[in-house]
């Protein structure tokens, strides 16, 4: 039986957190130090550690099925591949910079300017849009230090904290677009891979979906459980359960994580108390 073949960053800012997603969907790989091949021991597929800019080459060409790779990499070297899922993790945005000290504050300000960048495509697409001409210096790495050596005006990089542009003494004045990880598919993939892709979608978004939510069981007196419920969407409804003390309950409930806080806030305000919450691993609704 074929097997889907994978690519995931051989080693840079996406290689732990794809490693963790393939490992939290179930699939185990042994993985030895400086493998550029490896298989799965309970899923048919096969997982090829490449370098990040190679990727969308090795997509194209149909040499793998599916990458999991930064969408900014994608734009630039691979704007035709789709991309099945965003996965949530390894966010950044591609921006422009100029020296803190530049007189240019906006991008027009750039025109007739040189600029150093590993993203020749992306910038080159994104000034035509804006009728802008700029000279593209390539630069395949340290692209921050180009101003300080007299090489460009101004640079466009991937910013993540902030803190490369923050030390080189750089600011931004133009974000061209956001990005994080994705899982991106070759035209090539064939049916038998694509069905095995559609398990590994589903097992995915389980995963996301538990990553974006809590679970919270509280007590609270009966009377304040009307108002409880009110803060709590749960998955079809929240669960309530009497407790061994006659006149409380105990409620449990799914929330979005991203709002966790507020909801908690909130329940203690209507009399919940003894408030746990616990990370969801997997949640298939
Ligand atoms: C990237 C990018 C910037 C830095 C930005 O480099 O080239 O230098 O991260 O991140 P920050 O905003 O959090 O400081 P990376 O470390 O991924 O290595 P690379 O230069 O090899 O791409």
């Amino acid at each position: 039986m074929s097997n889907l073949r994978i690519a995931v960053q051989k080693s840079g800012r996406l290689n732990e957190d794809s490693m963790r997603i393939l490992k939290d969907i179930g699939i185990a790989i042994d993985n030895g130090k400086d493998q550029l091949k490896a298989s799965a021991r309970n899923f048919p597929v096969e997982v090829f550690y490449l370098r990040n800019g190679d990727i969308p080459q090795y997509l194209k060409d149909g040499v793998v099925d599916v990458a999991i790779i930064g969408e900014n990499v994608l734009i630039e070297k691979g704007r035709e591949i789709q991309f099945v899922e965003r996965l949530g993790f390894s966010k950044c945005r591609v921006s422009i910079a100029v020296p803190k000290d530049s007189s240019a504050t906006s991008l027009k300000d750039l025109d007739g300017m040189r600029i150093a960048t590993s993203y020749p495509e992306t910038v080159k697409h994104y000034l035509e849009m804006q009728n802008i001409t700029a000279q593209l210096h390539r630069i395949n790495g340290s692209v921050e230090i180009a101003p300080n050596i007299g090489l460009a005006d101004g640079i466009c990089d991937i910013v993540s904290s902030g803190s490369t542009l923050f030390k080189n003494g750089l600011k931004e004045i133009e974000v061209l677009l956001q990005s994080e990880a994705v899982l991106a598919v070759s035209p090539k993939i064939d049916e038998t891979r694509k069905a095995i892709l559609e398990k590994i979608q589903f097992r995915i978004q389980s995963v996301l979906k538990g990553r974006q939510s809590k679970y919270v069981l509280l007590n609270a007196p009966n009377d304040k459980i009307d108002a409880i419920l009110d803060l709590l969407p749960g998955m079809r409804s929240p669960t309530v359960l009497p407790l061994a003390e006659e006149g409380w309950s105990s409620v449990h409930s799914v929330i979005p994580k991203n709002q966790f806080w507020e909801i908690i806030d909130e329940l203690k305000a209507k009399g919940a108390e003894g408030i746990l919450v616990c990370p969801i691993e997997k949640m298939v609704v």
